[in-house]
């Protein structure tokens, strides 16, 4: 309802090299590095001098010693430049943050200074509040050279500090939606400035989940903002919320159009029992102990939190002391937790929900072990995706029961995809439970594993003390 200024957002000056660049040579260097883009963008770039880039930026990457773009950096720098929104696909570990924080800074180095009471320039929204301190020190690395102020919003930590930064005035602010949110209602800033909006892990960021809070926030947002939403994996059930925020897009993906892991990561699933699954970890580590290099991470996922607190004590146990993570630990004990994992050392095995499934970036982890399968292959495919980062490869190990079955399709498409090996076992479980569904082609439920409870004595396993099932509406679900 207010008379708004008009903005400024494209701010990309090509290079005169990518500028002359044939068609045929631009397709062929698209088809090199497996970009797809969707509506008309620029040329991308092939090195890091032909961003254009200015001086303050272009040192932080030198600093970095970083050999060349990404291919989402590539075509994702030029067309975030130009002001255009975006949706950009690409796997984990590709360097999605960079390509959208350094158009950030020069987004903002570009616009009016901020007076007092003025709200951010760019808003970078993510699921977790681990995810948002990572972003905002890559934020503090990029942005430090230009005196880009920025701060973290997040929830389960003090707010004084938080609304302090939020009072002096910043020109980035990193956040979760409910603090956000909190902090709106409160009028300790308002969204009036922003023009650059990030929504990082945007699938997650768009599901049952987290919707509403986006919607509260994104209606506060001019609407001629410029937009940009990222993730390894897109899911036709966000394709069409996404089109209500956003104008007139580009779409890249990299590396392939369909929902895929990072190729790096070496995938192994196991079919097993319920049952076997604790005397299978057990073993597993104890494998990876005897041929892992000192510093090697391992990551274990689990379904629930009092599962994560379970799988951690028996462990402990045997001789592998864990740190763990999730949802019910107060925010002092998850920083401790990932502070101590990154720095490494003593403590090299995290045990997880799926709090830290997305996005985290941290070095050194080679194994990530799907304890309990997830949800959805989405799901699967971000967790496996906290190893294989950069240019790193990494193992991932998955036990897969009977009472997973519907998810055996869409696991085998990923493995296809990666071009993995393909457990016989798991073939099985997908052929006989058809195209997805659980009902043959006549109506009829199929036999067999589809009973959920037939994965024999859960409340006999040390493990297995959820109490229950638990919530499995995948997005509702609290980690
Ligand atoms: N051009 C580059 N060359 C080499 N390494 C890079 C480059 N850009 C970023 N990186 C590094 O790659 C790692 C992964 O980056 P980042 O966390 O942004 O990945 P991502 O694509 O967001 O992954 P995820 O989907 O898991 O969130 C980081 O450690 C980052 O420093
Ligand atoms: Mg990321």
């Amino acid at each position: 309802m207010i008379n708004l200024q008009p903005i400024r957002k494209n701010f990309y000056v090509p290079h005169p090299v990518v500028q002359k660049r044939s068609q045929h040579e631009v397709d062929e260097y698209r088809r090199s590095r497996e970009i797809y883009v969707k509506n008309q963008a620029p040329n991308p770039i092939q090195n890091f001098s032909e961003a254009n880039f200015p001086d303050y930026v272009m040192d932080s990457i030198i600093k970095q010693g970083y050999e060349s773009p990404t291919a989402i950096q590539a075509q994702g720098w030029p067309t975030a430049l130009s002001g255009k929104d975006l949706v950009g696909i690409a796997k984990t570990g590709s360097g999605k943050t960079l390509a959208y924080i350094l158009p950030a800074i020069v987004h903002i180095n570009n616009q009016q200074q901020l007076s007092r009471g003025d709200g951010p320039i760019a808003l970078v929204l993510a699921p977790t509040r681990e995810l948002a301190q990572q972003i905002q020190e890559v934020a503090n690395e990029f942005g430090h050279s230009s005196y880009i102020r920025n701060t973290c919003i997040f929830g389960g930590s003090p707010k004084g500090p938080q609304a302090r930064d939020l009072e002096r005035g910043v020109e980035i602010i990193i956040a979760t939606p409910g603090r956000l949110i909190d902090f709106l209602q409160r009028g300790t800033t308002n969204l009036k400035r922003c023009t650059y909006l990030v929504l990082d892990e945007a699938d997650r960021m768009l599901d049952m989940g987290f919707e509403p809070q986006i919607r509260k926030i994104l209606e506060q947002i001019r609407p001629d903002r410029q937009t940009l939403m990222w993730s390894a994996t897109w899911p036709k059930e966000v394709q069409k919320l996404a089109n209500d925020f956003l104008n007139d897009f580009v779409q890249i993906n990299i590396g392939s159009l369909q929902t895929s892991a990072n190729h790096n990561i070496h995938q192994i699933v196991d079919v097993c029992q319920e049952t076997e699954k604790e005397q299978k970890l057990g073993t597993l580590l104890q494998e990876i102990g005897n041929t892992l290099d000192p510093d090697s991470k391992i990551i274990i996922f689990v379904e629930t939190k009092k599962k994560v607190e379970g799988i951690t004590r028996t462990i402990g146990k045997y001789g592998w002391p864990a740190l763990s993570i999730h949802g019910d630990k107060s925010q002092n004990e998850r920083d401790y937790v990932l502070r101590t994992f990154r720095t490494g050392g003593q403590y090299s095995i995290l045990v997880a929900t799926d709090v830290a499934a997305r996005g985290l970036d941290v070095d050194g982890i080679k194994y990530v072990i799907n304890y309990d399968y997830p949800h959805s292959s989405e799901d699967y495919i971000h967790r496996i995706g906290r190893t294989g980062r950069s240019d790193t490869t990494g193992t991932s190990y998955a036990f897969f029961t009977p009472s997973n079955y519907k998810h055996a399709k869409d696991l085998i498409s990923v493995l296809q995809e990666a071009k993995q090996t393909i457990n016989p076992k798991l073939s099985e479980m997908a052929n006989r439970f058809g195209l997805g569904g659980n009902r043959n082609r006549w109506g009829q439920n199929n036999g067999g594993y589809q009973h959920r409870n037939n994965n024999g004595p859960r409340q006999n396993s040390r493990w297995n003390n959820n109490g229950g099932s638990q919530a499995t509406y995948g997005s509702y679900k609290s980690y």
